[in-house]
């Protein structure tokens, strides 16, 4: 599957995950998670839906080792990087040590992404694609 595709999909993912957790705290009344839920709809489903639309608009730069850099340091980091906010949110420092270290990796991801943007983003890439059998002028 196409990275930009797998972006969108787990986009999706993070977006139902983050507005669960946005239901559960009314729910609940406990509002300590809102910075978690916060990252998780923004980093999680807006940024990730972006990078996935990029992509698939411009298929030569979501082919690239800097976009495959990017995907796999951003998809990596971020899940324990929400679990150490989380922890630390609740008043438990237990798991600071994944604060110190996964927050960086995803920057550095963000840092690959945007020198793709550069390299590898150009007008003359920009495609959209349609179904064989599907009349663009419908
Ligand atoms: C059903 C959908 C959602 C529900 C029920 C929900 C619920 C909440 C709740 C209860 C808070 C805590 C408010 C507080 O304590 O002051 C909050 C904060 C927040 N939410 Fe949501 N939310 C939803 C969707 C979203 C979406 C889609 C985004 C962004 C794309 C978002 C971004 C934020 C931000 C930035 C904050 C502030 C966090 C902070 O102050 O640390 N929320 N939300």
């Amino acid at each position: 599957m196409k990275l930009g595709v797998l972006f969108l999909k787990i986009a999706a993912l993070y977006f139902l995950v983050g507005v669960g957790m946005g239901l559960t705290m009314e729910i609940i009344q406990d509002h300590r998670l809102a910075g978690a839920h916060a990252h998780i709809n923004l980093v999680g489903w807006a940024s990730m839906a972006l990078f996935g639309f990029l992509y698939v608009l411009f298929p030569k730069a979501g082919e690239t080792l800097l976009a495959k850099l990017h995907f796999w340091l951003y998809n990596i980091s971020f899940p324990p990087f929400m679990l150490g906010l989380s922890f630390m949110l609740v008043g438990n420092d237990s798991l600071m040590f994944l604060l110190m270290v996964f927050p960086n990796i995803l920057v550095l991801s963000v840092l690959f992404f945007v020198i793709n943007v550069f390299m590898n983003v150009k007008a003359k890439d920009f495609t959209l694609s349609f179904n064989k059998d599907q009349n663009i002028s419908s």
